[in-house]
């Protein structure tokens, strides 16, 4: 049995009560400071003023080259092992208002190799949950002049080329103290697969700042990255992080995991489950009598209906403040504030679910997002290989 503070993060397995800080001293990040947080475009998205983006890798030059109209990027990714829940959808979401406030290019990479190396599911299943994840993402509304959507299998014309020439880099003791002793030889190599998707836009468009936002157990793909990049063999920046606590599991704070006990709660589901799911599972910071809440209070910090509000879900600061005052009160109940939770999800799912109801084919949709051949041919040039490579055209 883990103790209280024992704990384990890394792509492969989250266990444990995480302690975010000690984390950062292993893993070698630092903290956000209120300095950076300052110069993200205003008004601060809640996820940084609040903290749950709260740690970082060279994320000044990304603010520096964002706040002086240069080139900057965000590269966010999809492992698609499943259907998409709330979880897994708010770095997009940021992507898309960072991309709205600062123009930056955003790079989405969908990892279909990584899922099946690592699940014990057919290749067919991955493709189905790679083509549902897809208009997942499409449904978040990118702009198609700036975003890139690249699939690993699919694409393999310009990410297997660069997936070699960075799997030289990375020697397998590395990959061994990174992770953990794979368990196949396609684990072994994905690294420098997702080091590929990190320092893709630089091999597209040129040298300058990128930026990964993404959830803390992702930062050792992006230390492996980074050690390739800092060989200077590539004309490439070290890509910067954004590192972020994982969204509240409805069983308690803690990582939302697909296969955990309690239900997440689905990209899919409809107003009625949303209700039924926080209702029945959501872990409650209350008390246990009605009188005994009224007289006590409850627990913001611990409820995941109030963490959901606060992470995510309530803009309104002045709101999740008042929340928060009225619970430790004694004045909000357990059952309302789940109920203010839900409506709160199940309204933006319904608008997640109207933007995707409106998307056509996935293939013609998708069209716009893909690299072009310029773009697969400069990518590959970057690298060394030579213009007339036997590629498909
Ligand atoms: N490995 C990520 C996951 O398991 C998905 C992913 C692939 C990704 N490439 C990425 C995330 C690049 C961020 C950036 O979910």
């Amino acid at each position: 049995m883990p103790t209280a503070d024992d704990f384990t993060v890394t792509p492969y397995a989250v266990e444990g009560d995480i302690d975010y800080d000690r984390l950062l001293e292993t893993f070698g990040a630092d903290a956000l400071t209120p300095e950076q947080k300052a110069r993200f475009p205003t008004p601060t998205h809640p996820l940084v003023r609040r903290d749950v983006f709260y740690a970082e890798r060279d994320v000044d030059p990304f603010l520096d080259a964002a706040n002086d109209g240069l080139r900057h990027s965000i590269v966010t990714g999809r492992g698609p092992s499943g259907p998409m829940h709330i979880g897994h959808v708010f770095p997009f979401y940021f992507a898309k208002y960072l991309q709205d406030q600062t123009d930056a290019l955003v790079y989405i990479p969908f990892s279909d190799d990584e899922k099946y190396f690592l699940k014990d599911k057919p290749i067919a299943e991955v493709s189905d949950y790679t083509r549902e994840n897809l208009l997942d993402v499409l449904a978040v509304g990118f702009d198609p002049e700036k975003t890139r959507i690249v699939i690993d299998t699919a694409d393999a014309d310009v990410v297997y080329p660069l997936a070699t020439a960075f799997g030289k880099e990375v020697t397998q003791s590395t990959v061994d103290a990174t992770y953990g002793e794979p368990e196949n030889i396609g684990l072994s190599f994905y690294p420098a697969v997702q080091a590929t998707h990190l320092l893709l836009p630089q091999l597209v468009e040129g040298r300058h700042p990128t930026l990964v936002p993404i959830a803390v157990d992702q930062d050792p793909h992006v230390r492996v990255c980074r050690d390739i990049a800092a060989k200077q063999r590539y004309d490439v920046n070290k890509p910067g992080a954004l590192l972020s606590k994982f969204l509240p599991s409805l069983a308690g704070p803690g990582k939302m995991s697909s296969s955990a006990d309690a239900p997440s709660i689905l990209l899919s589901d409809d107003r009625e489950t949303v209700f039924e799911k926080i209702r029945t599972h959501a872990f409650s910071g209350g008390q246990t009598s009605l009188d005994a809440h009224r007289e006590q209070g409850g627990n913001p910090e611990i409820d995941v209906s109030y963490l959901f509000l606060y992470y995510f879900f309530e803009e309104s600061d002045e709101r999740v403040e008042r929340l928060a005052r009225e619970y430790r009160d004694g004045e909000l109940l357990s059952g309302e504030l789940k109920e203010i939770a839900a409506e709160k999800i199940a309204d933006f799912l319904d608008t997640h679910h109207a933007r995707r109801e409106q998307l056509g084919p996935l293939e013609a949709e998708l069209e716009p997002y893909r690299l072009t051949q310029t773009e697969r041919r400069a990518a590959r040039k970057r690298v060394g290989y030579p213009d007339d490579a036997l590629v498909q055209q």
